[in-house]
């Protein structure tokens, strides 16, 4: 008879800094030990400013450490027992001190000795104000921690409590479970995603562009947008910043990415024009119409027995704007063709002067516009090419996010 041998359930050490996300602890753990993960909790002095030991100490199930000198704690479980424990150390919220001591290696409380004296793998969720996450000292520090193979998990964009907006919230306790479980399961196997776009920022286009006519009709085209939204997921699962220009598609905004709706090709140029400052790769994965009515008719045109011309001036091409740019991005396009493919995308790649392109072949109707899969063949501008075999957009959009992580 075959024994069943119960598994080890994985060991989370939170590190719970002071910060005003520190409240969501609770519910973070809760989240954790809901998904099997078996959790304790050390606090910095200041995490207690903003949730009490009690309350992580009821939650967890374990007395709550806080003290480096304290000799009842080290005689119950010391900081090296502490440090051993642990599968995983999970710091969340990670504030900016918390981060650049780490990157350091200064150990003057509990938490900080015990990440020092531990060989567990580490995952940080950021939470601080925009700008203190924006600086490059944080950004500095953020780089060497990744470069020791610590895990960044976020943080999402959106309102601060200082009233500030942008990058620095810290992810929902939902999203941090999620994201282990993704890492548990992806352990030991090539899918484990990298963390090698932390901190980089990311514009990508999607969609269509819809080119008004009169108030009721317009020129459109089959894009979905679910391969560029499955390409801002990617990116921001690899801890890059992601804003993306979306034309009007039927799709939710992947978590923690910044969106910013847009309807015709020229508010989509608008768009990428006011967002393209410090912007370290461009994804241009829209669908963007190349013509546009000359005239837009203010009230419905009527009918009547003679056939009907529609003038059509070119649209600004927005990839070309972008990679004529003195300071500009890594630049990927994308090209939809019916026919010679490889030629075809050279030839866009070298008059649009991108760094990547991603050539899709949409002879077959399962694959391209408005479908789940793709294949896509990568040709950039040293002329290395790599075909991706079909598969579903979610797996070519995170290989695709390989490769640019790789060229960087
Ligand atoms: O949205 P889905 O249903 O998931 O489908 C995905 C897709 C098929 C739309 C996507 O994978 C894709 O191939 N997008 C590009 C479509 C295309 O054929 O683009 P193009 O050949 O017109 O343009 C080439 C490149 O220039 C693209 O990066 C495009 O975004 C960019 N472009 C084009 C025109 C323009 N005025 N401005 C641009 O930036």
């Amino acid at each position: 008879m075959s024994k069943i041998v119960p598994q080890k359930k994985i060991r989370i050490l939170l590190g719970v800094c002071g910060g005003i996300a520190a409240y969501k602890s609770a519910d973070l753990v809760r989240r954790l030990k809901e998904r099997d993960f078996d959790v304790r909790v050390i606090m910095t002095e200041s995490a207690a400013e903003f949730i009490t030991p009690m309350t992580l100490q009821a939650v967890s199930g374990y007395s709550v450490h806080d003290a480096l000198f304290d000799r009842e704690a080290e005689a119950a479980m010391g900081h090296i027992e502490l440090a051993k424990w642990a599968d995983w150390i999970l710091i969340a919220p990670a504030t900016a001190n918390t981060i650049a001591k780490l990157s350091v290696g200064i150990c003057d409380d509990l938490l900080s000795t015990v990440v020092v004296a531990s060989s567990a793998k580490c995952f940080i969720a950021p939470a601080m104000n925009q700008q203190m996450w924006a600086s490059s000292v944080t950004q500095e520090n953020i780089s060497k921690l990744v470069s020791r193979d610590c895990h960044v998990l976020g943080p999402a964009s959106g309102e601060q409590a200082c009233g500030d907006v942008g990058f620095g919230r810290m992810l929902e306790p939902l999203e941090i479970a999620e994201q282990l479980v993704d890492y548990q399961q992806g352990q030991g196997s090539n899918s484990l995603p990298s963390n090698g776009l932390a901190g980089k920022r990311v514009l990508i286009t999607a969609g269509p562009t819809v080119e008004a006519i009169d108030p009721v009709r317009f020129i459109s085209n089959h894009s979905s947008g679910k391969m560029g939204y499955a390409l801002a997921k990617a990116a921001q699962k690899q801890g890059a910043h992601v804003t993306l220009v979306s034309g009007p598609v039927n799709l939710t905004t992947p978590y923690a990415v910044d969106k910013v709706d847009v309807i015709s090709a020229q508010d989509m140029l608008s768009a990428v024009k006011n967002r393209l400052v410090g912007c370290d790769i461009f994804i241009g994965c829209a669908a963007v119409a190349d013509y546009t009515p000359v005239d837009v008719a203010t009230q419905k045109i009527k009918k009547n027995d003679n056939d009907m011309q529609l003038t059509l001036k070119k649209n600004a091409d927005i990839i070309s704007w972008v990679a004529a740019q003195s300071k500009k991005p890594f630049v990927v396009g994308f090209a939809a063709e019916s026919e010679n493919l490889q030629q075809f995308a050279k030839s866009k790649l070298e008059r649009k002067k991108l760094d990547m392109i991603c050539a899709n072949d949409i002879s077959e109707p399962s694959l391209g516009f408005n479908s789940d899969n793709n294949r896509i063949l990568i040709l950039d501008k040293k002329g290395v090419q790599l075909q991706l075999p079909a598969a579903s957009k979610e797996k070519i959009a995170s290989d695709i996010i390989q490769q640019v992580s790789d060229r960087l």
